[in-house]
Parts: C-alpha cells; sequence; structure tokens
C-alpha cells in the first residue's frame, strides 16, 4: 500500500523535475517497530536532479531492520544512532531494535522485521547461535542478512559480515602486555590474569585467541605465570560481558591468589566494561601496585580510567567507520550489486565462509587518545573530565 503511494508521489515528483522521499523516519528503541514501506527484495531507485545546487540526488526506498543487543553498552548505543542516522540520510526506512540481551527478544524482533517487511537485516547478535531459525524464514523471502560486528553461526542465510578485525584486536591487547612488561628483554616472571567476554559471542574467541597466541609462550615458558591457573577459554569468558560478572570473578581471585600482598603485573581484559569489573575489584580488594589492565572500544569510563593510570590502554573502533561500511554494503545489495568485502578465508560460521569486510582497530592509551578520540570528534574533551 504504502509502497504504491511511494511510487505514485515518486513518478509525480520526477515529472515535476523536483526531489522525491520515499523513506520515511521510522521508530527505534527497544522493542519498537516502524510503519512499514514497501516489500520488494531489491529497492527502487530513482536519480533526480536537485534544484538547489543542481547536483545528481538519489532518493531510494527500501527498508532496514537494524537489531542491536543491548542498550546496556556504550557502544551499541553508538553503533544503533550512526546506522540510523546514516541510512536516513541515504532515504532508507529504518527499524532499529535494542533487546536488553535477551535472546528470546532479539529472535522476536527479527521475526517482527522480516514480516513487516523489512528488505535487508543487520543484526549485532547476542549469542551467534541461537538465530538460526528465525534466519531460515529470512532466507524463504530471500530477505539478505548482514551480520554486523559479531558473527552468526551455523546459518547459511547469513550473506555477509561486517566487523572489525577482531584478532587483531587481540594480538594488539598481547603486544600491549609484552611490551610494557619487556617479556623479551627481561627474566620476570610476571604474575597476570585472563579475562575474555562472553561464551555465545564468536568475536570472544578471537580476542582471546588472537591475545593468547602472544602470551602463551611467555607462559608456557614460566615469564607469564597465571596464579589463579585460569586459562582456558570457558574459565575465563564473561557471561554477557558484564562489568559486574568480570568483578565478581576477580574479587575471588584476589582474595584467594594475591590478598597476600602478592603482585599482579597484567591483566588482560577483551573488552572495556570486563576491565571495568576488574579495575572496581583491584579498587577495592588489591593492595599491590597498579597492574597493567587492557581493554577494548574506548567508552568513556574507561578513557577516564586510562586519563587517571587505572587502565593502560583500550582499542579505539570507530563505529562511524563500521556504519558507513555497513550502509555502503546495504545500498550495494539492495541495488542488486555485490558488497564490497576485504576477506573471503577468515570467518567460517561452521556452514560456509561468510564473506566479510574487516575494518581495522586501533590502539588507544592517554598519549593518543587526543589526536584519535577527540580530534576524530569522537568525543569532546569535556565528556572525558
Ligand atoms: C564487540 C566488542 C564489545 C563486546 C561487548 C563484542 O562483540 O566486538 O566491541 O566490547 O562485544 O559488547
Amino acid at each position: 500500500m504504502k509502497k504504491k503511494l511511494c511510487s505514485i508521489l515518486l513518478a509525480g515528483a520526477l515529472a515535476l523535475g523536483t526531489l522525491a522521499g520515499c523513506g520515511s523516519a521510522t521508530g527505534s528503541t527497544d522493542g519498537s517497530t516502524s510503519a512499514g514501506s514497501d516489500s520488494g527484495k531489491v529497492s527502487q531507485e530513482a536519480s533526480v536532479s536537485s534544484e538547489a545546487g543542481g547536483q545528481e540526488a538519489t532518493t531510494k526506498t527500501g527498508k532496514v531492520g537494524v537489531a542491536m543487543p543491548t542498550k546496556d553498552l556504550q557502544r551499541w548505543n553508538q553503533d544503533g544512532a550512526n546506522m540510523e542516522k546514516e541510512l536516513k540520510a541515504a532515504g532508507y526506512d529504518v527499524v532499529l531494535d535494542y533487546a536488553s540481551n535477551d535472546i528470546a527478544t532479539q529472535v522476536t524482533q527479527i521475526e517482527n522485521m522480516i514480516n513487516s517487511g523489512c528488505d535487508i537485516l543487520v543484526i549485532a547478535s547476542i549469542d551467534g547461535d541461537s538465530l538460526g531459525t528465525v534466519l531460515d524464514q529470512a532466507k524463504e523471502k530471500n530477505i539478505p542478512v548482514i551480520a554486523y560486528d559479531r558473527l552468526i553461526m551455523n546459518s547459511d542465510a547469513v550473506t555477509y559480515y561486517a566487523t572489525f578485525d577482531n584478532y587483531m584486536v587481540g594480538t594488539k591487547q598481547g603486544e600491549y602486555i609484552r611490551d610494557s612488561l619487556k617479556l623479551d628483554s627481561t627474566s620476570g616472571p610476571y604474575n597476570i590474569e585472563l579475562v575474555t567476554g562472553d561464551p555465545g559471542d564468536n568475536n570472544a574467541r578471537y580476542f582471546f585467541g588472537g591475545a593468547m597466541d602472544i602470551l602463551n609462550p611467555y607462559i608456557s615458558a614460566g615469564k607469564l605465570v597465571v596464579k589463579s591457573g585460569q586459562t582456558e577459554f570457558k574459565e575465563v569468558a564473561t557471561a554477557s560481558w558484564a562489568t559486574e560478572n568480570a568483578q565478581s570473578r576477580m574479587d575471588a581471585i584476589i582474595s584467594a591468589y594475591y590478598a597476600d600482598g602478592t603482585q599482579l603485573d597484567a591483566v588482560l581484559c577483551s573488552n572495556d566494561s570486563t576491565a571495568l569489573g576488574v579495575t572496581n575489584a583491584l579498587e577495592a580488594n588489591y593492595v599491590g601496585s597498579w597492574p597493567i589492565i587492557t581493554g577494548q572500544d574506548c567508552d568513556v569510563a574507561n578513557v577516564k580510567n586510562m586519563l587517571n593510570d587505572k587502565q593502560s590502554m583500550s582499542i579505539f573502533k570507530d563505529t562511524r567507520t563500521l556504519a558507513s561500511k555497513v550502509v555502503e554494503m546495504v545500498d550495494a545489495i539492495l541495488k542488486g550489486g555485490e558488497a564490497p568485502v576485504n576477506d573471503t578465508e577468515t570467518y567460517n560460521n561452521g556452514v560456509k565462509v561468510v564473506p566479510s569486510f574487516l575494518c581495522e582497530p586501533v590502539f588507544a592509551d592517554k598519549n593518543n587518545y587526543k589526536k584519535i578520540l577527540i580530534e576524530s570528534g569522537y568525543y569532546k574533551e569535556d565528556e572525558l573530565k
């Protein structure tokens, strides 16, 4: 119905030689759905001359479902907001949903997106293994699916994957610890503890794997010692990446192995929410000198901690870059073309190797934050005070 109306308006606008915008803004936030538009799988497009400025302007129709995991973490709010802004600016209708880290909620939201006529889905999954069934419905309707940031596992319905180079995130964290402790030129031994992310998030294995590929040789050589003995992924995982879960595990480790003043030299934390939990635990109960703490995301609270010497580094993943890339992919797909990719080997989701675009993660610490976070316009200096 709305599609027809759009076509009529578009035809009218073309006849008048003026700009026509079919892509009306639609709803966002937890659980919301938008007033639908067309359900065609390949969007219509008309290029018309704009009177103002005389350049070529493009009016598209198409509805994009964007499923985000949670509003609890700063980054997903930014990811969602950036995607929504850019997609709308490109003329698309957007349904943006957050699922409060609840798998069933995310499945229902995706189902609604499929049934309300979304032409394409962009999904940052909560649990990469839980979307197979709902995505079968998308596949039946020929709705392309872009896995956003986190790979969706064991589903052949996933068309593309856009993310940051997750393995590289881990290696940068591992290299930082190696270089800061001068593991190649001092004898140690140094004490380290390991904290990674949610087992249902495929990324967590890449972050942890990348870091451990750097650190494991030093652990095997006895130069790095994990007093808790917890080195396996399943032992060091943090359910939901939750700050409080990382904190309570670290509390237990401190009281069992470091309460007597034993020095802890480094804590590998796969991201900022876990780093925050570790920092809280150390502040409450640890008496030795402050260890190296890694992170990822450059969340405001963590950048503040870096500036106050409580966190050593983070990884900057500019959500604007990822959002722009995904909008480019959406645009290409809805025009019937192929999305840009730069990796066709790494990300096997158990059923197929998913063609991927990997953005580059950037090392951040208190020495370069001004350049990468402030001068780039990501944050205002005031936000970090
Ligand atoms: C993302 C990280 C984020 C973590 C927790 C991962 O999938 O890649 O940037 O810190 O999820 O939300």
